[in-house]
């Protein structure tokens, strides 16, 4: 792409998977390595943007030139997004955010005894949702991973969560989605879509902030 398409501006990308805590030694958590977001971290830095990356814990390394941000749960991540909400102009939401946490989280090892144990779950704040209503919001990106019904399930959530545009991933495939280091994806806006076939997520890294930066330059027209 065009060198410079994100100069001056501050663009925030959430990344990887959140743990939920069940007590000091186990947690709750899912299957996101953080390589698509990493890689829009990426390639927004190579568009000239300023980058934070708050990241949920991941193996992979952080792309140079970057702020990162470390968190472990959803309240945390939600923490680190508030704090930056009012200095970015673009906020892109790829990190599997854990929906439920453990009701109580225990202060010691929980023992096992019987031979079935129940766990309360209640709801987490949504992240991105909430930067998308607040009063100095970003142009605001979502993805929706989903396993049936993709692209009606994530047309929901774009509206749902006041979304600016919306990355829809199917996750019911081996061969891209979660921990692949490909991704295919249809991109839905109000009055727009467009798809993008598999390719690795570097280069749908780079499509991506493309299509960003442009429905961004849209979205200060008006
Ligand atoms: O990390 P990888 O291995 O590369 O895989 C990531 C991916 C390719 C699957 C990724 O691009 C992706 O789809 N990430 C979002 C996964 C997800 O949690 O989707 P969701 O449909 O559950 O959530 C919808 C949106 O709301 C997402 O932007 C999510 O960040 C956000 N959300 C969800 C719940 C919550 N409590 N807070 C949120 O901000």
């Amino acid at each position: 792409f065009e060198s410079g398409i994100l100069a001056g501006l501050h663009l925030v990308v959430t990344a990887g998977p959140t743990r939920e805590a069940i007590d000091p030694v186990r947690y709750i958590s899912n299957h996101s390595s953080g390589k698509m977001g990493y890689a829009i971290a990426a390639a927004a830095r190579d568009a000239g943007a300023r980058v934070t990356l708050i990241s949920g814990p991941v193996t992979i390394q952080a792309p140079e030139r970057v702020n990162l941000e470390k968190v472990e749960s959803a309240r945390d991540m939600l923490e680190a997004a508030l704090e930056h909400i009012s200095s970015c102009q673009i906020f892109v939401a790829a990190a599997a955010v854990a929906d439920y946490r453990p009701l109580n989280v225990a202060n010691q090892k929980i023992k096992k005894s019987g031979d079935s144990m129940d766990l309360t779950m209640i709801k987490n704040p949504d992240v991105v949702a909430t930067v998308a209503q607040h009063e100095q919001r970003p142009f605001t990106v979502g993805f929706a991973a989903e396993t049936q019904a993709v692209e009606d399930y994530a047309r929901g959530k774009l509206e749902n969560k006041n979304l600016d545009m919306i990355v829809a991933n199917d996750v019911s495939r081996d061969d891209i989605g979660f921990n692949s280091d490909h991704n295919a994806a249809t991109v839905l806006w109000s009055d727009g879509q467009q798809s993008f076939d598999s390719m690795s997520k570097d280069t749908m890294a780079r499509q991506l902030i493309e299509l960003i930066a442009h429905r961004y330059q849209q979205y200060t027209k008006k």
